[in-house]
C-alpha cells in the first residue's frame, strides 16, 4: 500500500512544456501562469530573464556574448491546490535537441498559436513529438486583441495541417478592435473583455437575452451562429480522449493583456492528467510505488565553469526523493549518494530536500550520467523506455587543428554526444560529421571541446539537411548506394544511415531504390 502523503502528492501535480514557434506568446503567457500562481510578483521577471538582463555571473560565456539562455529551467507553482511545473522549451536561437527531450519529461504540452498567423513550422515540429508520445495538448490562441483569423479557420488548420482533431472550450467573440470577450462553452458564461466581468447564460446559453444588452449586435449574431456551427459539426468534448492526446481543447485570448488566461488555466488544470505510470522495458512503474525511480532527459554543463560542474536533470517517476540519499544508476550497477540537489526555478536555484513523483530535480553530475540514464532507490534494476534520437537537420563536418590533440579531440566527442549535446557520425574515411537540430549545439561543441578539452576544431559546411536510418542486415552492401547526392555515414552505435541535401534528392533516392528501408531517427530507438 502506497503512503497517503504519496497519493496526495502525486495527484496534485501537474507538469507540462509550452510549444510554439517564436514570438507567438510563450514567454508571456508563462509569465501571467507564473503570476496567477503567485510564483513572481510582477509582469517583466521572466520576460528580463529571457533577453537576460538578470544574467547569472555562473552561465556560459556563450549564454552571455549571445544574450539568451541555454539553461532551461522549471518553474513550480501552487494553484487552485495544484503542484503545477512548467517546463521550458528553449525556442528562438537555442533551439535544440534538448527542446525536443523536455517534452519526454511532461504529462502534457500547451500549445501557443499567434491567431494572427496559424500554425508556424517550430510549433508543427513540436507538435509531431507529442503526437508521437501521446502526450495531452492544449491549444491557447493568442493575440486576440490583434485582428485575428477567423476562428472557424484557426480550427480547420488544427485539422488540416496538424490532422489534430480539436474541440472548442472559449470561443472568441471579434478580435481586435472589435474583440469583446471569450464564451466558456463548458461553463456556459460569457467573460466580457473590457469591463472583466463575468456572465452566467442561462438554459438557451448564448441565445437567451442576457447578452444582448453587452455585444455589438454583428458579434452577438456572429457568436450565435458559429456556436450553432460547433454544436451542430464541431467535435464533442471527450475527456478520455484529450487526455490520450487524440483531441485538443481549445481557447482563445490574449496573454499580453492577461485575458482569456484564467478559464484557460482553470479547464486546462482540470483536464490534464496527473502523472500516470511509465513504461520501462519489461513492465511499468506507478508514480505511487514508493521505491524511488527518475530518469535523465537532459544534462546542463557548465553552470559554473569554475568548477566544470553538471547537472542531470532527473524526472522523478516514481516514489519520493529526499536530499542525501542513495540511490543505484541502473546502467552500471553502482550507488550514488544524492546530496547536491536542485531546483531550478525562474530566476534562481534552489536546494531541493524533497521531491515527489511527478517533479524534476536537478541532480549534480560529474561525469557520471548519460541522457535516458535511470536511477533508482531499490535494489531491481530499472530501464524505462529508451528516449528517441530526434532528426538532425544541420551537419558540419569537423576536426582537430593541432592533430597533436586529437586524443582529446575524439574524448570531448565521444563524451559529448554521450550526455546529448550533438549527434556524431562518421563517414568511411573516419571523418567526423555533427549533426544538430539547432545551430547553437554547434557553437556550445566548440565551445566546450576547446574550454574543456583544450582541443580547437576545425569546421567544414556539408551540404546535407535529412538524415534517414536504413534498416538492413547487410550493411557491407550498402556501399554501392553512395553516390555525389548522398553520403554514408555511421551513428556512435554503428547504425548506417545516409545523408541527403534536400527533400528533392532524398524521394530520388527512395523511387530509384525501394528495397532500402530508410525511417527518420524518430523510429528509431
Ligand atoms: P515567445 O516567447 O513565444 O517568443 O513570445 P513572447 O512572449 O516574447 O511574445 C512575442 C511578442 O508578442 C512580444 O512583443 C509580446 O509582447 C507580444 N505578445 C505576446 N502575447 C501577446 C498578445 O496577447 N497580444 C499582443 N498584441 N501581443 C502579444 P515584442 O514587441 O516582440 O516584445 P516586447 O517589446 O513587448 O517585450
Amino acid at each position: 500500500m502506497a503512503n497517503k502523503d504519496l497519493i496526495n502528492q502525486v495527484a496534485k501535480r501537474r507538469i507540462f512544456g509550452i510549444i510554439s514557434h517564436p514570438d507567438a506568446g510563450k514567454t508571456t503567457l508563462t509569465e501571467k501562469l507564473l503570476l496567477h500562481g503567485g510564483a513572481i510578483r510582477e509582469a517583466g521577471t521572466v520576460k528580463a530573464q529571457k533577453n537576460s538582463k538578470y544574467a547569472k555571473s555562473d552561465w556560459m560565456e556563450i549564454e552571455k556574448q549571445r544574450g539568451i539562455s541555454v539553461t532551461s529551467s522549471v518553474m513550480q507553482f501552487e494553484y487552485d491546490e495544484k503542484m503545477v511545473s512548467i517546463m521550458d522549451t528553449p525556442g528562438h536561437n537555442d533551439f535544440g535537441e534538448d527542446t525536443y527531450r523536455v517534452l519526454t519529461s511532461v504529462d502534457s504540452a500547451v500549445m501557443v498559436i499567434d491567431a494572427a498567423k496559424g500554425i508556424e513550422a517550430q510549433t508543427k515540429k513540436l507538435f509531431q513529438v507529442c503526437r508521437m508520445r501521446g502526450i495531452p495538448i492544449f491549444t491557447f490562441m493568442n493575440k486576440l486583441d490583434r485582428q485575428a483569423k477567423d476562428p472557424l479557420e484557426l480550427m480547420e488548420e488544427l485539422e488540416e495541417v496538424l490532422g489534430m482533431p480539436s474541440v472548442a472550450v472559449t470561443w472568441p467573440i471579434g478580435s481586435g478592435m472589435q474583440f469583446e470577450g471569450v464564451y466558456d462553452r463548458l461553463e456556459n458564461e460569457v467573460h466580457l473583455f473590457r469591463k472583466d466581468e463575468v456572465i452566467k447564460l442561462g438554459k438557451d446559453g448564448v441565445h437567451g437575452p442576457e447578452l444582448e444588452a453587452h455585444l455589438e449586435s454583428t458579434n452577438l449574431e456572429n457568436l450565435r451562429d458559429e456556436v450553432d456551427l460547433l454544436e451542430g459539426a464541431g467535435n464533442e468534448f471527450n475527456i478520455e480522449l484529450v487526455q490520450s492526446g487524440e483531441l485538443t481543447p481549445v481557447f482563445f485570448g490574449t496573454a499580453l493583456v492577461d485575458f482569456g488566461v484564467t478559464p484557460f488555466l482553470n479547464h486546462f488544470l482540470d483536464m490534464s492528467p496527473a502523472p500516470g505510470p511509465r513504461k520501462t522495458i519489461n513492465s511499468e512503474v506507478n508514480p505511487t510505488d514508493e521505491t524511488f525511480s527518475g530518469f535523465i532527459f537532459k544534462i546542463q554543463a557548465n553552470m559554473n565553469p569554475a568548477h566544470r560542474d553538471r547537472i542531470a536533470f532527473v524526472r522523478i517517476c516514481s516514489g519520493v526523493f529526499e536530499r542525501g540519499m542513495n540511490v543505484m544508476l541502473s546502467r552500471t550497477g553502482k550507488q550514488i549518494k544524492l546530496s547536491q540537489s536542485t531546483q531550478l526555478m525562474a530566476n534562481d536555484r534552489e536546494t531541493v530536500d524533497k521531491a515527489y513523483a511527478g517533479d524534476v530535480i536537478g541532480i549534480y553530475d560529474s561525469g557520471t550520467y548519460q541522457i535516458g540514464d535511470t536511477i533508482t532507490a531499490g535494489k531491481q534494476k530499472i530501464f524505462f523506455e529508451p528516449l528517441p534520437t530526434f532528426p538532425p537537420e544541420l551537419f558540419l563536418r569537423v576536426s582537430p587543428v593541432n592533430s597533436l590533440k586529437s586524443k582529446h579531440f575524439h574524448k570531448g566527442v565521444e563524451q559529448l554526444a554521450q550526455e546529448g549535446a550533438i549527434q556524431v557520425y562518421k563517414n568511411e574515411f573516419n571523418e567526423v560529421i555533427l549533426g544538430a537540430v539547432g545551430q547553437l549545439q554547434f557553437e556550445v561543441f566548440e565551445y566546450r571541446l576547446k574550454n574543456e578539452y583544450g582541443s580547437d576544431i576545425r569546421k567544414d559546411h556539408v551540404d546535407y539537411n535529412i538524415a534517414r536510418w536504413v534498416k538492413t542486415d547487410d550493411v557491407k552492401g550498402l556501399k554501392k548506394y553512395q553516390d555525389m547526392r548522398n553520403m554514408l555515414v555511421f551513428d556512435r552505435f554503428e547504425r548506417p544511415l545516409f545523408l541527403f541535401a534536400n527533400e528533392f534528392t532524398f524521394n530520388r533516392f527512395q523511387e530509384r531504390h525501394e528495397e532500402l528501408e530508410l525511417v527518420e531517427a524518430l523510429d528509431v530507438n
